[in-house]
């Protein structure tokens, strides 16, 4: 694993916005996984920004997002769909039928995960994967307990997760009890993996993952099998980490 320490959340932004904006450069069909959530933002805000400016073409990239909750129509302003819509797909020239995420209205939710899992495989598969990490340690929504075998699946979130994300809902009853993940293993398959982590919320998280042993205990410490893994994070998020740790994972 490779560590990148950045200031703070602009600066942790900025830097995985051109870590991406690379490899579409370097391979304009490239295959992305994409996330949702607080910590992505600024990345996607400074990737319109770079297409406003430079013209980064998207146009023969297809995206793969790791979620979507299940029983919320994609319009809804909570969908992960609305999401990505308002926040990066709206903004860029990537065509509509290249951007892919779970389908959870659908009829047979089984089916789905199935269809979507042959989906990624049969674009190749994901070149580069961004991912968040949850308080507990979640990747994707691949709460404590997942299996490393698993591939795209329904969860129920946890508790925890669903608090997280209530801010976002009028209550937390509103926040769906269920979603539709990619597995762990179809996160694992992916050519290269980038984690950002930001924040003071996030330092426990981050230590775990670097100091525990690997565990389905803690998903994202399955992270540490994953040969090309770059993780981004601010000052606050590795408050927790030594100064030595810093310069082992620096590799
Ligand atoms: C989102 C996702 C989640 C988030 C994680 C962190 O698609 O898969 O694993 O990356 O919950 O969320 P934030 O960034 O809101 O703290």
């Amino acid at each position: 694993m490779k560590l990148i320490q950045a200031k703070n959340y602009e600066d942790m932004s900025e830097k995985a916005a051109a870590y991406i904006i690379k490899q579409v450069h370097s391979k304009s069909n490239s295959v992305l996984g994409l996330a949702t959530g607080g910590t992505v933002i600024g990345t996607y805000n400074r990737l319109v920004e770079d297409y406003k400016q430079s013209n980064t073409s998207y146009s023969n990239v297809h995206t793969f997002n790791l979620d979507e909750y299940v029983a919320m129509p994609r319009s809804d302003q909570n969908s992960y769909h609305t999401y990505m819509d308002k926040q990066l797909f709206r903004h860029i020239n990537l065509p509509e039928d290249q951007s892919f995420l779970p389908d959870g209205m659908a009829n047979d939710l089984q089916e789905e995960c199935q269809r979507y899992e042959r989906l990624i495989k049969d674009s190749g598969g994901i070149d580069l994967q961004l991912l968040g990490i949850g308080q507990n340690g979640h990747i994707g929504f691949n709460e404590p307990g997942a299996s490393f075998d698993s591939v795209t699946h329904i969860v129920n979130l946890t508790e925890s997760t669903r608090k997280a994300n209530a801010r976002y809902f009028e209550s937390i009853d509103k926040v769906p009890t269920q979603a539709i993940t990619m597995g762990i293993a179809t996160i694992m398959k992916s050519k290269k993996i980038l984690l950002l982590v930001s924040g003071e919320s996030k330092a426990e998280a981050i230590s775990r993952l670097i100091n525990e042993p690997i565990h389905n205990n803690n998903p994202s410490s399955v992270l540490k099998n994953h040969p090309d893994v770059t993780i981004i994070a601010d000052e606050d998020a590795l408050s927790l980490i030594k100064r030595e740790q810093k310069e082992v994972l620096s590799l």
